[in-house]
This record gives structure tokens, sequence and C-alpha cells, in this order.
């Protein structure tokens, strides 16, 4: 409630927060987590928390009143539709030069994103993050992670005759026909039930186009792991449609912090104020870092360091799709949780997941999501005249990473005689190169923060999400970003409390 003393305060409830609060309760601190977005516990009129990713209704976007799909056309023609303005799971977040998609309610990224749960390989890891022990992290924060949160591996046998995974063997065909390796990742949505989904035995969810607006069954989102464990002890507090929006040091010590209660419009209700011994900044790579240029700028926490807003990437994100021959169907069935990819990082720069186009109908295409190793970085920095955080991407850095993509596209439209579909993006446009999924960094480790994500110039403030990573972790990342949490986490524990 309003007024109260906390001993830690965590903002945001993905999976960097969701780590601080289960390890914190666990060794007996109580926690209290505050989230922009809403609990999304409660069905809807249709009788479903989430919808389909194929009918986008006010549930979908984070107040917009036009929704903005990743996909905005399909045969060239426009898909995007008016709706109800509301505080919705995805938020297509519009920088100058980019948009950002990112989840919003308990369970943050872990509730829209496709479930890959990849570990990136050893010997990239120091790319990554130079300044952590790579050895350390492979044999006790990795494998904890990949516990915690319920990674699993598709059944290969099963995966070779289901239909809904025609899609992925095409795409590994034509990989492997231009001699890429292809390679099955983990994922946290659960495959046996996945099994049962095609068995006709359990409600559909992956096999029903179900993701991006949430999954109703079978992903293990946080809500299911870590936060379901963090409750558990009977320590963690969540305060649903709360807004952090300042964080200045309290008279007596500690922090005060100021939250804005949200209605379903997004219109402020209520403003709290809360002190706490110790604040985590979990609110995701541009959450954080929004906040952290805006106090050091506005005199709020004036110490931080010049680190802050600096060393921001999108993971090298660039879209694509290829047209295939009619004697290669995708099929009309597409489990929306992918599996696959096709590894060129070493020789091409480019990581690209096998995507699904889950329409409902034959499309003859097949669809990528590449991560690529772009060296592009950004800066966020505060616009005084707007009253806003600004980032200075430009759409044509991602030149750089579809010239990576192209290394493995050009070569397999080569091979099998194929050309890539024009009609996904807009009217005769190759690539998606607006938007990324995963933003990373802004409050980069070792930088802005010092080695365990301890912010410089305040005792009792720490980064413990995607901010901490500059930029680009060679896969998809929201397993590096949950074991960089666990390692900084029992640093903290040990030494701070
Ligand atoms: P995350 O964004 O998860 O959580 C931050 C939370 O803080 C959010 O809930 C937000 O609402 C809240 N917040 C922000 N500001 C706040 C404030 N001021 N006050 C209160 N709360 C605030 N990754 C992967 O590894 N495999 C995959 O398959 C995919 N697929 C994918 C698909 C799509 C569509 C998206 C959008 C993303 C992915 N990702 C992914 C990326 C992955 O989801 C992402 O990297 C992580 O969720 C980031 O975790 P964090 O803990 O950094 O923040």
């Amino acid at each position: 409630g309003n007024g109260a003393h906390v001993p830690v305060l965590v903002i945001g409830t993905g999976y960097g927060g969701s780590v601080a609060a289960l390890r914190l309760a666990q060794a007996g601190v109580n926690v209290h987590m505050v989230e922009m977005g809403m609990a999304w516990d409660t069905p809807g009129s249709d009788g479903k928390i989430f919808p389909r990713i194929t009918e986008p209704d006010q549930r979908s976007f984070w107040l917009r009143t036009r929704t903005k799909q990743p996909l905005s056309n399909f045969l060239g023609f426009p898909i995007d539709r008016n709706i109800p303005r509301y505080t919705g799971i995805l938020d297509a977040e519009d920088f100058s030069g980019i948009t950002v998609y990112q989840g919003r309610g308990i369970g943050g990224g872990s509730l829209v994103n496709g479930g890959m749960a990849v570990t990136p390989r050893q010997e990239h890891f120091g790319s990554i993050l130079p300044s952590v022990n790579a050895g350390e992290m492979y044999t006790t924060y990795y494998p904890r992670a990949n516990a915690t949160l319920g990674v699993n591996h598709v059944d290969p046998a099963w995966w070779e005759t289901t239909a809904c995974y025609q899609y992925a063997r095409v795409g590994r065909k034509h990989a492997q026909r231009s001699n890429f390796p292809y390679v099955l990742v983990p994922s946290v949505y659960d495959f046996e039930y996945m099994k049962q989904e095609m068995a006709g035995s359990v409600p559909k969810s992956a096999t029903d186009t179900e993701l991006l607006y949430g999954n109703n069954h079978g992903k293990k989102s946080l809500q299911k792991t870590y936060l379901a464990q963090a409750r558990a002890t009977g320590r963690v507090t969540i305060s649903p449609l709360h807004k952090v929006t300042s964080v200045v040091p309290a008279s007596g010590g500690g922090y005060t912090i100021t939250i804005e209660q949200l209605n379903t419009n997004g219109d402020v209700v209520a403003t709290k104020t809360v002190t706490a011994n110790r604040v985590f900044f979990a609110a995701g790579s541009v959450g954080t870092s929004k906040l952290l240029v805006k106090l050091k700028a506005t005199g709020a926490l004036p110490g931080l360091n010049g680190e802050i807003g600096k060393g921001w990437g999108e993971n090298g994100n660039v879209m694509c799709g290829r047209a295939n021959h009619l004697w290669d169907p995708t099929g009309s069935l597409q489990a929306t949780v992918p599996t696959g990819g096709i590894d060129n990082w070493n020789a091409g720069g480019a990581f690209a997941e096998v995507a699904p186009l889950p329409t409902g109908i034959e499309t003859w295409a097949s669809f990528y999501l590449s991560i690529t190793n772009t060296p592009q970085r950004a800066q966020f920095t505060w616009n005084a005249s707007a009253g806003r955080v600004d980032l200075n991407w430009q759409t044509s850095w991602k030149q750089t990473s579809i010239n990576m993509a192209k290394t493995i596209f050009d070569k397999i439209n080569s091979k099998e005689g194929t050309i890539y579909r024009t009609d996904l993006f807009g009217v005769y446009k190759i690539w998606g190169d607006h938007l990324t999924y995963h933003p990373l960094g802004g409050a980069v480790l070792n930088r802005a923060t010092d080695n365990y994500g301890r912010l410089h110039g305040y005792s009792g403030l720490y980064v413990i999400d995607g901010a901490l990573i500059p930029g680009n972790t060679t896969v998809n990342p929201f397993v590096t970003i949950t074991a960089l949490a666990e390692r900084n986490i029992e640093k903290i524990i040990a030494t701070d409390l």
C-alpha cells in the first residue's frame, strides 16, 4: 500500500526479476514486485485468457487502437485492424528507427515469446559477456536456469513425423541441401503436451495458432515456473498494473519509489510511494534503460555513471520469407513454437530460426527470424523538451544484418531455384528490418554496473535483466538473461545482505 516500507522492491516480473524474487525469498527476504502490465489470470468473454495470433483483439496490444503485427502484410495486403485501447499483452514500442516488441504483464516476455530456450555455444560466450567466468556459467548457472525454467527437448522421432512440424522439416531439408548445419533447439513449451494436442486429447494451444498474444496451455511461462515457486515461499507479493516512475535516495537511507497505478485504459488512477532498502531494476532492456536514463538526467540519481543508456543492441534480428516450389508445401497446420535453427554463425554471422507462418492455410512459404552478429549499437538519451527517452537506432543499420542473413538464404535460393517472398512486410519488401524481439543492453554489466549488476554510484541499486547484456547473445536471449541473473543474485545474497 501507499507509504509502505519493503526490504526489497523489484521493478518488473520478466526473467531477471523473477530470478531475483525467487532466490531472495528463498534466502528469507520479503520481496515486493511491481509490474506495469496485467496479471493475465482471468478469462475474457470468450472463456479464454489469451486470443489466437490470427484473431488479435484488445488483449493483444499494449495501449494501441490499431494492431501492429510483426508480419504486417499477407499477399501484399495489410492485415492490421482497429482494436479498443487496452493494457494488452504485447507492446510494439516505437522508437525513431525501430519497433521493439516486448511482453507486458506478470511474466514479462515469457508471456509472448516463442519459448526457444537456447544456450549459446560456450566458444561464443566470451564475445557475449567478456567479464564473466564462462566455466562457472556452463557448469552451474546455465544448468540451474534451464532446470528451473523447465526447458525440454522435442522427441526427434515424433518431430520427424508430426504434421505440425512439416514446415520445420522443409526448413531442415533446404538448409542441409546447401550444407548448413540444422540444429533442433530446446524449448519451454511442453512437447509432451503438444503431442497430446496432436492426439486430440487436450485443449489445443501451440497447434491452434496461439503465440505472440499468449498461450493458454502448454507453454511454461514464468508464471508456472520461477514465479510459482517464488509465490509458494509466502515472501513474494506482486502488484500488476503498477508502473514505477521514479527511484530517489530516501533521507533515512534506502530509496523512495514512486509508482503509478493504471486502469485498463492506461489512465493513472493513483500515485503511490513506497520505500525500500534495495531496488532491483528488472524492467527489461528498454524499461530499465528508460528509467535509469531519465533518473540520471533529471537529477533523481545524478551519481549514475556515463555508461547509462549505452551499449544497446537488437540481437541483429532480421526476418524474411522464401517462396517454395509447389512440391514443397510447408503445411496448413504449423505449431507456433519453433524447434530448429540454421547455424551459419562462424562462417556468415547468422543463426536463423525456422519460424512458423500459422495462417491456417498452405502458403508454400518458409519464414525465418535471423539473429546476426551485427556490430551496431545504439544509445538511449533523455529528450528534455519532449519529456521522454529517445533511442538513436537507425533502420539502415540493419543492412549489416541483412547481409549476414543473405549468406544463408541467397545460397538456399540459388540451390533450390527459389526466390524471396516480397509480400510479408509490405508490397515488394523482402526484409523485416523495422523491428526486434530481442532488446539487449543499456545498462551493461561491468560498465554501468560492477561485474554483478550493482549500479555504480548507489549502494542497494541493482540491474538484473537484459539491460546488462551488451546487445547480442548469438542465439535467442532468455536463457542467458536467466543464467546471468542466477549468477549475480547468488553473489549479491552472499555478500550484500
Ligand atoms: P522482460 O521484458 O521479460 O520483463 C520486463 C518486465 O518489466 C515486463 O513485464 C514489463 O511490463 C515490466 N516493466 C517495464 N517497465 C516497467 C516499469 N516502469 N514499472 C513496472 N514494470 C515495468 N527469447 C528467447 O530466448 N527465445 C524466444 O523464443 C523468444 N521469442 C520472443 C518472441 C517475441 C514476440 C518477443 C517479444 C520476445 C521473444 N524473446 C525470445 C525475447 C525474450 O522474451 C526477452 O529477451 C526476455 O523476456 C527479456 O527478459 P527481461 O527479464 O530482460 O525483461
